[in-house]
């Protein structure tokens, strides 16, 4: 079991709202409606506490709504390191129609001023050590810059820390040059982050060994139904699901990403941490949240995932 820390600088409160269709400008009733604290780091923290590891969460949460959340982190036993700040923390509105349509509308978020970006660096300095790694993951909220977020990976790096990222845009372009342990980008993440087109195996090898030669050493690349690419220094995976029927794609780079510490974390082998993490993001595309509450079902998942080197074909 590994001590985890979790970085959700911008957590939002997830309300799914579940209709037979959304007729848009009129007055649509709802099956059922669902709201849950979420944000990556705080999902990456869930899927990793399923796997028994001891979590750490922290970043900023606006203190007008802090019920949901500290229930859950109460009812997960997490350590809450959350920096509270003035006003309410983000709702993310998702409209879940019953053909799978899922129509986003993300709220603005408090504004996070230089005061509590000061005091979240003074707490990760005194709680961060001690945790095997951080998860950095999401956007930023407004007020905090990119580069902002660049010192803080060089905070932790400087800490002896190891780093996961998964961001996206600025945030990540900046990030990169802080070079974390792990990234974990989509395709279109990183074709953005770096500037060009990443369009073929080999243009992703070409990518990896470049962020590998600026130290970042995993480098896992998702590519929704198609699987993962994993390139680590002198070695790299591909991973492809089994076909599994989608309920929700939500949480399905978070889960992957947790899957991906858990193995790293636990010395399993390479070719087991990428079957295990690809099984664990094929089990939360079956559902509609995410997480692992059925062992059995997983160990199925997992036999149905093919991993191959990226030099076969
Ligand atoms: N339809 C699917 N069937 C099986 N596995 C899937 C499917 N969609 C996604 N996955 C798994 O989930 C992983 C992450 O999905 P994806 O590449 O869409 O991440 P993402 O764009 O970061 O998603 P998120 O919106 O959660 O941030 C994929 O690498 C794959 O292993
Ligand atoms: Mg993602």
């Amino acid at each position: 079991m590994a001590k985890i820390l979790t970085l959700t600088l911008n957590p939002a409160l997830d309300l799914t709202v579940e209709l037979p269709v959304l007729a848009a400008g009129q007055v649509n009733r709802s099956d059922e409606m669902h709201t849950h604290a979420a944000g990556k780091g705080v999902n990456v923290a869930q899927v990793l506490a399923d796997l028994g590891h001891q979590l750490t969460v922290s970043g900023f949460l606006g203190e007008d709504n802090l019920q949901a959340f500290e229930t859950l982190f109460a009812k997960r036993g997490f350590v809450d390191a959350f920096v509270r700040v003035p006003g309410e923390t983000r709702s993310n509105i998702k409209v879940a129609e019953r053909d799978g349509r899922i129509t986003d509308i993300n709220g603005p978020g408090p504004v996070v001023d230089a005061a509590a970006q000061q005091a979240l660096l003074d707490r990760l300095v005194q709680i961060a050590p001690g945790h095997d790694a951080v998860v950095v993951a999401g956007s930023l909220p407004r007020g905090v810059t990119a580069q902002w977020l660049r010192e803080l990976i060089e905070r932790l790096n400087s800490l002896g820390l190891k780093v996961a990222l998964d961001s996206s845009g600025e945030a990540l372009r900046e990030a990169l040059k802080a070079s974390p342990w792990l990234i974990k980008p989509n395709t279109e993440e990183l074709a953005d982050a770096l500037g060009c087109e990443v369009v073929s195996h080999a243009a992703e090898a070409h990518a990896a060994a470049q962020l590998h030669g600026q130290g970042i050493e995993h480098v896992v690349i998702s590519h929704g139904a198609d699987g993962v690419n994993w390139f680590s220094v002198g070695s790299a995976l591909h991973a492809s699901p089994p076909k599994v029927s989608v309920a929700s794609t939500v949480g399905a780079g978070d889960s992957l990403l947790a899957g991906m510490l858990h193995g790293l974390l636990s010395a399993d082998t390479p070719e087991q941490t990428l079957r295990t993490a690809t099984a664990i993001a094929a089990m939360a595309v079956t559902q509609i949240g995410f997480g692992i509450n059925d062992a059995a079902q997983l160990a199925q998942l997992e036999q149905g995932v093919r991993v191959r080197p990226l030099t076969e074909q």
